[in-house]
């Protein structure tokens, strides 16, 4: 009984919702931690606004611990970016982001999904493969490095 009740006290408080505009700090915080040059509030704020994106965030008790930007165009959607707090990565949680993103830019009427990825980010090019998108070219030396850069793998995915 108390088992039941910890379980539907627990799926009350863990959610993938679509962000609003009080959580555009949290997610700059985020995305800053993950890249070298992070987005500011301001530019995820235009994203949460922009008709055309959608930014989902996992959030449990109002903290986000992981968030997702999509924009879709026509039958065309792209992954802008994606990001799991350290602390909760490898459990799965970019997997069920990134489907429920898909989900979301399917409504609207995509039926593809392009990204990009650094070469250099294992953890990434591991979870776009896992969830079914296929390589399908490279941008030479594409990212800028502190030392150097590193090409981009694109990828796409029929939703
Ligand atoms: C990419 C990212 C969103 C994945 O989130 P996540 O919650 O850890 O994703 P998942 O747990 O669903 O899957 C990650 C997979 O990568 C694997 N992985 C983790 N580190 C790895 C590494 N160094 N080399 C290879 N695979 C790795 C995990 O084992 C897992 O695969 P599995 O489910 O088969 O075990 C997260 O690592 C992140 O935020 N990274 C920093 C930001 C970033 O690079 N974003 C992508 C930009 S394109």
């Amino acid at each position: 009984m108390w088992a039941w009740l910890a379980l539907l006290e627990c799926l009350a408080c863990i959610m993938l919702e679509l962000a609003e505009a009080a959580h555009a700090v949290q997610i700059a915080t985020l995305h800053a931690y993950a890249f070298l040059h992070g987005w500011s509030a301001d530019d995820f704020l235009k994203h949460i606004e922009n008709a055309m994106d959608d930014v989902l965030v996992w959030a449990e008790n109002g903290e986000v611990f992981g968030f997702v930007v999509m924009r879709t165009q026509d039958d065309q959607a792209e992954v802008l970016t994606i990001v799991v707090s350290a602390t909760r990565q490898n459990k799965g949680l970019g997997a069920k982001i990134l489907n429920e993103g898909e989900r979301y830019v399917a409504r609207r009427g995509a039926d593809i999904v392009f990204l990009d990825v650094a070469a250099d980010t294992p953890a990434a090019v591991k979870l776009y493969q896992k969830t079914g998108y296929q390589r399908c070219g490279t941008r030479r030396g594409y990212y800028r490095r502190e030392k150097g850069r590193v090409d981009a793998f694109l990828f796409s995915k029929h939703i």
